[in-house]
C-alpha cells in the first residue's frame, strides 16, 4: 500500500487554490467532497510563492491550503515546487538557466527550465526540499511526495559541458580509452586533453534533434543528461528523506518519453507514478503498453496513475472531449494494469495562461452541474466502493517483452538504415499482438530476471549490453524461448560494431548469420512465405522497413523471403538450443503474421488467453493473495457480450455473474473470483 493513511485507490489530483480566492476555495471543498475526492496534488508550480527571495522562505499560503483540505478530508500529494525555478533566481544567478541544443542561452520564461548542473538549482531545489519536509514532516494529510514535475529536456551549457567532462573521466578513466570507445579516428577527432570535449550540440555534431555524426558521443550525452536530472532528483529526495523516511516519494514520468532512461530512474523512486494523456486516436494497446511499461519500471510493482485529463487537453493540435464513459474506461485501464491511483490533472480549471482551456474536475462554470462532474462524481462513488480490494494487487505474466532506453536513443541516433524505424513502434507491434489475443505481457528492462518467464521477446534488439546475450544464453538454454528481430545484436553499449558478423553476440544462440540488410522504400514490401503450414499460419504474408539477409547456421528455417534478389533466403528461422528454442524474425512482418506466430508460441509454451472477448473488448488481470480480478474494457461504442463461464461476481456490485456478461458501450465490468 502505497499509504496506508487512505486504505484505497486515491482519488484527485492537481490542485493550484494559490491561483484563486476564498470564494472558490469553499466550493472546493464543496464540491471535492461530491465527487468522492481524497487526494489533492499541492505546490507543484509554487517555488515563487514558497521562496519569495533567496533567504525567505514562507509556506503560510501552503500551509492554509493543507490545513483546509486535512479538515474536509483530503490528503496531499505535496510536491516540492522545483519544476520551475522563481524569477528572481533566473535574474540573479543567470546558471540556473538552460542553454538549448542551438547553443542560444535561455531567459526567464516556460517551466522545467533549469539547468540540471547548476550549482544555484541544485542548491536552492535540494534546500527547499528540505525545508518543506521539515516543516511538514508530521502533517497528517502528508500521503507522499512528489518532486519536481515531469522531469525533461537536454542542457548544452559551459556548466553541463564540465560536468560531462568529469562523468566522462569517471567512465572511461582515460582518454585512450574514451578514444577507442568514440573511434574517434573517424574524422579526425582524437582528443588529447580533457578540455577539448564539448557538448554534442548542433554547434559541433548533431542536428534536427537525432541526427548526430558520432553517436558514441550522443548516446553518452544523452546518458549524462538523464543522470543529471536524476541527480537533482536524488539530491531532494535526500533532503526529505532526512525529516520523513518513511514517507515515500515519487516524481511523476510521462511513459514513452524518450529522453530520459525511466528504468535507471525508477531504481531511486518509492513507487513509479505517470502521466496519461492518450488523444481519442491512440491505440488503445498503445497505452496499454504503457501502463505496462511503468508498472515494469519496478518489477512488477503498482504504480500511480498521477495526471489524466477529465475531460480534454490544450496541448494537442486537435483537443477533443473525450466521450461521455471515457474517463471511466481509461482510469479502469489503468486500474486494470496495476494503478492504485487515479488523479487528474487538474481539480479546478485555470482561467489565465496557457492551460484554460485544459479540462479539470471543476469547470470554469463553477458548479457541479456538468457532465464531466457527474462523471467524476460516480467514479468517485464506485472508487470508494472498491475500497482496498484492489491495492498492491499484482499482474501474473509469463511473457516478457524487453524495452530498453539506451537501445532506443542509439536506434534513433544510428544514421541508416532507415528512417522509418522507431523503435517504440516495433516493440508495440509485438505488444499489440498479444494484447489482441488477450494475453498478458510484462514490459521488462534488460536487466530483469528472465527466469520468472516462458517467453522473452526483444524486438529490434540493435544494442546487446555486456552480459545480456550470455543471459538470453542461459535462459534458452534451461528451457525458455526467445525471439528478436532484424537489426538486432549490431552493437555493444558504446554503438561500436560487433564484429564477425550480425547478430554479434546474438549469433550463437540463434544460429544465424546476417549478412546484410536491406531498407525497404516507403510502401514496398517483400513477403514471408511459409515454407510448410504453422498453426494458422500458411502460404505468404507481407513484410516491410528492413529485411536482414540472413544465412542459417543450424536454425530451422520456417518461413523464406518471397521476391527480389534475396527470394529464397530465410526471413523467419527458430533455433533449438538447450532445451529452448530461439526465434528470427528478419523483417517486420504484417499483424496477422505476428499473431498467428505468437499464437503458435504461446501454444508451445501452455500460455493462454485470459479469455475470449470480442474485437475491442480489452482484459486485463490483477490478483492479489487467492483472488483474481478480471477487467472487462468495452472500447467499443455498442455493448459486447462476453462468455465469463462461472464462479465469479461482479466487484462494484457484489451480485453473482456467470455465462454471458453483457459490457455497455465504453463501458467495464470488473469481474472477481478465485485464482
Ligand atoms: C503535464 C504537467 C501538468 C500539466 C499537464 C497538462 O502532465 O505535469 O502540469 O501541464 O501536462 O496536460
Ligand atoms: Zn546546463
Amino acid at each position: 500500500m502505497i499509504n496506508d493513511k487512505l486504505p484505497k485507490i486515491w482519488y484527485g489530483g492537481d490542485y493550484n487554490p494559490e491561483q484563486w480566492g476564498p470564494d472558490a476555495w469553499q466550493e472546493d471543498e464543496r464540491m471535492f467532497k461530491l465527487a468522492g475526492i481524497d487526494v489533492a496534488t499541492v505546490n507543484v508550480f509554487a517555488w515563487a510563492l514558497n521562496q519569495p527571495s533567496e533567504d525567505t522562505y514562507d509556506f503560510a499560503q501552503l500551509d492554509a491550503t493543507i490545513d483546509r483540505l486535512y479538515k474536509s478530508g483530503v490528503h496531499v500529494c505535496l510536491a516540492t515546487s522545483t519544476g520551475a525555478h522563481p524569477a528572481w533566481m533566473a535574474h540573479r544567478h543567470p546558471d540556473v538557466l538552460r542553454v538549448d541544443a542551438q547553443g542560444r542561452k535561455r531567459k526567464f520564461g516556460g517551466r522545467h527550465n533549469s539547468c540540471p548542473s547548476s550549482p544555484t538549482y541544485r542548491k536552492y531545489s535540494a534546500k527547499l526540499a528540505g525545508k518543506l519536509a521539515e516543516h511538514y514532516k508530521d502533517h497528517p494529510a502528508l500521503l507522499i511526495w512528489h518532486v519536481s514535475n515531469e522531469y525533461g529536456g537536454y542542457c548544452y551549457c559551459d556548466n553541463c559541458a564540465a560536468g560531462f567532462r568529469v562523468w566522462l573521466k569517471e567512465r572511461y578513466k582515460t582518454l585512450d580509452e574514451l578514444n577507442r570507445v568514440w573511434n574517434t579516428r573517424f574524422w579526425g577527432h582524437t582528443f588529447y586533453d580533457w578540455e577539448e570535449i564539448v557538448v554534442p550540440s548542433e554547434l559541433s555534431e548533431e542536428w534536427n534533434g537525432n541526427r548526430t555524426n558520432f553517436q558514441g558521443i550522443s548516446l553518452d550525452y544523452r546518458r549524462f543528461q538523464s543522470q543529471a536530472l536524476l541527480d537533482c532528483y536524488k539530491l531532494e529526495y535526500e533532503e526529505i528523506k532526512k525529516h520523513t523516511p518513511n514517507i515515500p516519494i515519487t516524481t511523476n514520468l510521462m511513459g514513452l518519453y524518450p529522453e530520459l532512461d525511466y528504468f535507471e530512474w525508477a531504481k531511486h523512486l518509492d513507487i513509479v507514478s505517470w502521466d496519461n494523456y492518450p488523444s481519442l486516436d491512440t491505440p488503445v494497446s498503445l497505452t496499454a503498453m504503457t501502463h505496462d511499461l511503468m508498472r515494469g519500471l519496478k518489477g512488477g510493482d503498482p504504480f500511480m496513475l498521477m495526471e489524466q485529463t477529465p475531460s480534454q487537453q490544450n496541448w494537442q493540435p486537435y483537443n477533443s472531449l473525450k466521450r461521455p464513459g471515457v474517463m471511466r474506461l481509461w482510469s479502469y485501464q489503468a486500474v486494470a494494469r496495476g494503478a492504485d491511483t487515479v488523479l487528474f490533472f487538474q481539480l479546478r480549471r485555470s482561467i489565465g495562461a496557457c492551460e484554460k482551456y485544459h479540462g479539470a474536475v471543476i469547470e470554469h462554470v463553477g458548479h457541479e452541474h456538468t457532465r464531466v462532474f457527474r462523471e467524476v462524481a460516480e467514479l468517485g462513488q464506485e472508487l470508494q466502493q472498491l475500497g482496498d480490494k484492489l491495492l498492491d494487487a499484482r499482474t501474473e505474466a509469463k511473457i516478457g517483452i524487453v524495452y530498453d532506453w539506451e537501445n532506443r536513443w542509439a536506434i534513433e541516433l544510428s544514421s541508416g538504415p532507415s528512417v522509418a524505424l522507431n523503435y517504440a513502434n516495433e516493440v508495440h507491434k509485438y505488444y499489440d499482438a498479444l494484447f489482441q489475443m488477450n494475453v498478458e505481457s510484462d514490459m521488462i528492462s534488460v536487466e530483469e530476471n528472465f527466469d520468472k518467464y516462458e517467453v522473452v521477446i526483444a524486438p529490434v534488439m540493435y544494442m546487446v549490453k555486456p552480459g545480456f546475450a550470455k543471459k538470453v544464453e542461459k535462459f534458452v538454454e534451461s528451457g525458455g524461448t526467445f525471439l528478436t528481430t532484424f537489426f538486432s545484436g549490431i552493437v555493444n553499449e558504446n554503438d561500436l560494431v560487433t564484429t564477425g558478423g550480425y547478430p554479434g553476440e546474438l549469433r550463437k544462440v540463434l544460429g544465424i548469420w546476417a549478412e546484410e540488410i536491406d531498407a525497404l522504400l516507403p510502401g514496398r514490401s517483400n513477403q514471408l512465405v511459409m515454407k510448410q503450414a504453422w498453426g494458422e499460419l500458411s502460404g505468404q504474408y507481407q513484410c516491410e522497413l528492413l529485411c536482414d539477409l540472413i544465412h542459417a547456421e543450424g536454425a530451422e528455417v520456417l518461413a523464406e523471403y518471397g521476391s527480389d534478389f534475396y527470394k529464397g533466403m530465410p526471413g523467419v528461422t527458430v533455433n533449438s538450443f538447450g532445451k529452448g528454442r530461439a526465434y528470427y524474425l528478419a523483417s517486420s512482418p504484417e499483424a496477422t503474421f505476428l499473431q498467428g506466430f505468437l499464437k503458435n508460441l504461446c501454444e508451445e509454451k501452455g500460455i493462454q488467453p485470459l479469455l475470449e472477448t470480442p474485437a475491442g473488448v480489452e482484459v486485463a488481470r490483477r490478483v492479489k493473495n487467492d483472488q483474481a480480478f478480471l477487467f472487462l474494457l468495452n472500447h467499443n461504442e455498442a455493448a459486447a457480450e462476453v462468455e465469463v463461464g462461472s464462479g465469479k461476481k461482479d466487484a462494484l456490485t457484489n451480485l453473482e455473474v456467470s455465462g454471458t456478461v453483457t459490457v455497455p458501450g465504453r463501458g467495464v465490468v470488473i469481474l472477481q473470483g478465485s485464482k
